[in-house]
């Protein structure tokens, strides 16, 4: 079944199709990867699907079979979707446990207060941070950590998709390693999982299916073994700068 369907989906910034005519379909239980150059158009492509901060010029996002174009962000919340942002995003002068607390309450104004604590403590613990760290401030914590909160409030919401946007980038090898398990641990849960990152190992590990975008469009889609290995695909990459990988 396709959960979610992104149809010729097209932002313009000025004169910079930033997304130009973007067509794809994520299957439910699985996990899709996003690569692409720098500037290529990824982060825009979440910005679109989810409303924050902009709808696409045109094109439709479609999800469980209705289309949420443009719907409000509580309202996609409500629904089912999620995403995490490319810099670690939290309320810093807000506990741990708080920022996991409000992601859970987030578009469910009706859901308990006690259903509320408990996905927050089941989302935290899911991501390793203990009950230690639940009464710290977000911005005490190291640049893992943060990740980690931000995944954390993520699965709060307990969301169908989660939207992952590089959820490696700047991370040790070893914590790339622990990342790659909760994401598998947080797709186990039946999470579908989108994933844009430049660490092509974490794309190989976990997708099941890879799309590659360029200058804003697609330039590849498929199985991933057979999408890196395209000669276009190659190019774009070789063709420009990395910022890792
Ligand atoms: N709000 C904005 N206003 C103007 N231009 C923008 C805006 N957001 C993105 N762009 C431009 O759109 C293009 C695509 O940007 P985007 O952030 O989607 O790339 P990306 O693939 O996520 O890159 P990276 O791998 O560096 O994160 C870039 O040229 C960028 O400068
Ligand atoms: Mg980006």
């Amino acid at each position: 079944m396709n959960l979610l369907e992104v149809r010729n989906v097209s932002k313009a910034f000025g004169s910079l199709k930033a997304l130009d005519d973007v067509s794809f379909t994520v299957e439910a239980g699985s996990i899709f990867g996003i690569a692409g150059p720098n500037g290529s158009g990824k982060s825009t492509l979440f910005n679109a699907i989810t409303n924050i901060p902009f709808a696409p010029d045109r094109g439709e996002v479609i999800f469980e079979g209705n289309t949420v174009t443009g719907m409000r962000a509580p309202e996609l919340a409500r629904r089912g979707l999620a995403r995490t942002f490319q810099r670690e995003t939290s309320f810093d002068k807000l506990t741990v446990f708080e920022n996991a607390v409000l992601a859970a309450t987030y578009g469910k104004p009706d859901q308990s207060s006690a259903v509320n604590r408990r996905n927050a403590e089941e989302a935290l613990e899911l991501v390793g941070l203990d009950r230690r760290s639940f009464g710290r401030l977000a911005d005490e914590l190291s640049v893992f950590d943060r990740k980690c909160l931000m995944l954390a409030t993520a699965v709060a919401m307990k969301p169908k998709i989660l939207l992952l946007d590089e959820p490696a980038s700047g991370l040790t090898k070893p914590e790339i390693e622990t990342s790659i398990g909760l994401i598998k641990q947080i797709a186990q849960q039946g999470i579908t999982i989108v994933l844009i990152e430049h660490v092509l190992t974490f794309l190989m590990t976990l997708s099941q299916q890879l799309l590659v975008l360029n200058q804003g469009k697609v330039l590849a889609s498929g199985d991933p073994r057979e999408v890196i290995g395209d000669p276009r695909v190659v190019e774009a990459y070789l063709g420009s700068r990395r910022h890792d990988a």
